[in-house]
């Protein structure tokens, strides 16, 4: 049977994405490998948010194609996702090799289309048009596909697809289309599914999270349809804990907000795209908050659940950004003080409104912001790691690092990431472990002091409340993942 080589750039949503397109050539007989070398299908899923992942792809590609060409090896090529999506055609008339270019809303397409280019029914295959419902068909999983998966801890569910927000600076709305929201049924029954199959934590993904729903289902109570979703998998016995991303602000009404304190499988983490801290430059990006507005969401969140995490998005650069308008950001960022921040350097996108906006700011300026932003979100997240130091938390073992391969690794229900020396009857658990010391960005756990394996830490304890066992974590590092 044919082999399968997929690459993902960009966010969870892609990653999601990649997962579903997986499990559906699983399915089929296919088996995925790890390396492209020798694989008889390779698929770059594409990310278009930044102009740096698309030349990511596209150099990654023309090395590909031109490797295969010299060694003949007869390789099917394909783009999926956004920049498959905004340059269509493009891509397989430049790079000749290219033989498959998928959309956003073709993915379900993807094994039928790589079979027909396998099989030589088709020689080029460019399905990029929209396709009504495309967002309910895509529930396939690794872990619950036909061949055996892996023990799989945490999982991805796509709630919907899609942004009306229309930011100024962002392609999404061009590369995702509208939004549109699957059913609360259709997205418990796909959670419980995956429960069953032994996975205890539920991320739920979109574009824009906190609009799921507003057009199909009511206010229900003064909750939101998004609340009323996450109640719903909420009940869903076995599961451990919930996420969501990405979330918008505006989203975080009195509903969501008092969702923290009720619901305790509703894990104390929080990521809340800030983007700008100016009036003037949110306004310009469309975002519709204000600063003031930013920080009473974040006063009601803690307020809930005083030890929750919150982690943030930032672009830096847009167009006619001033240095009091940095300014502005950097203040915010050191009064709300975020566990950790991704710093984006702007990045103008076609068709997009900022792109023609007047006030481009030269590149090495971008470089000097981006990195006094770098210093303050640095600063201010270590003093938050620094001060978990002797406390006891609960971890969610998920399995053997990504970091380190001899090692095992969880997470807080803040979303801190614990490296510790685990065994294979770990995983899947919730265990308790002391934080002894804080690196930059990564934890570390001793192996003589784990062995808690009837140790279950229950839900809605958060990340403040000690568990009973005295264990001990000799070190512990944070990774920070800000090149994404
Ligand atoms: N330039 C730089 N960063 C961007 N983002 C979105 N569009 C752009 C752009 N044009 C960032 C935002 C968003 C994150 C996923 O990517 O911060 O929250």
């Amino acid at each position: 049977m044919p082999t399968v080589y997929i690459k993902t750039y960009g966010c969870q949503m892609n990653e999601r994405d990649s997962e579903a397109v997986a499990a559906q050539l699983v399915g089929r007989g296919y088996s995925l490998v790890d390396e492209e070398q020798g694989a008889d299908v390779v698929l770059l899923n594409t990310c278009s948010v930044r102009d740096l992942a698309e030349q990511k792809a596209l150099g990654k590609m023309q090395a590909m194609v031109g490797h295969s060409r010299k060694h003949r090896t007869g390789q099917v090529f394909g783009y999926l996702g956004c920049m498959a999506q905004s340059r269509g055609q493009s891509l397989a008339e430049g790079v000749d090799g290219v033989q498959l270019v998928l959309g956003t809303q073709k993915f379900h397409r993807a094994a039928d289309h790589v079979e027909d280019l396998l099989t030589g029914r088709q020689k080029v295959v460019v399905d990029t048009d929209a396709e009504e419902g495309s967002q309910s068909k895509l529930a396939e999983h690794l872990s619950t596909a036909a061949a055996p998966g892996r023990r799989q801890v945490s999982a991805f569910v796509s709630i919907m697809q899609g942004c009306n927000q229309h930011c100024t600076f962002c392609i999404v709305p061009f590369t995702r289309g509208r939004e549109r929201s699957r059913t609360i049924p259709e997205i418990v029954e796909e959670c419980r599914r995956l429960v069953d199959h032994g996975v205890r934590e539920i991320t739920l993904l979109g574009q824009i999270v906190t609009s799921f729903g507003r057009r199909e289902y009511a206010v229900v109570d003064g909750r939101s349809p998004f609340v009323q979703l996450i109640e719903a998998v909420h009940e869903i016995d076995g599961l451990e804990r919930i996420r969501f991303t990405s979330p918008h602000p505006k989203g975080y009404g009195s509903d969501l907000i008092e969702a923290y304190g009720r619901l305790p499988k509703l894990v104390e983490s929080a990521h809340l795209p800030l983007q700008s801290g100016a009036d003037r430059v949110l306004r310009e990006m469309h975002r519709g908050y204000t600063r003031a507005r930013f920080e009473e969401i974040v006063a009601g969140l803690r307020a809930v659940q005083p030890g929750i995490g919150i982690t943030t998005d930032i672009i830096v650069g847009f167009p006619g950004e001033t240095e009091a308008d940095f300014e502005e950001t950097l203040s915010l960022c050191r009064s709300i003080e975020f566990d950790n921040a991704f710093v984006f350097k702007y990045s103008p996108r076609r068709d997009t409104p900022a792109a023609s906006m007047a006030g481009a700011l030269p590149e090495p300026l971008i470089e000097e912001r981006h990195r006094r932003l770098l210093d303050v979100i640095n600063e201010v997240g270590k003093r938050r790691y620094d001060a978990m130091v002797g406390r006891i938390v609960p971890i969610l073992v998920e399995g053997i690092s990504r970091r380190n391969a001899t090692r095992y690794e969880g997470r807080t229900r803040c979303n801190k990431i614990v490296v510790f020396t685990g065994a294979p009857r770990h995983v899947g658990q919730v265990i308790p472990v002391r934080v002894e010391r804080v690196g930059t960005f990564t934890l570390y756990a001793d192996p003589s002091v784990i062995g808690v394996d009837e140790v279950e830490g229950s839900a809605g304890n958060g990340d403040e409340v000690a568990a009973e066992a005295g264990l001990k974590v000799v070190e512990m590092t944070a990774v920070r993942e800000l090149n994404r």
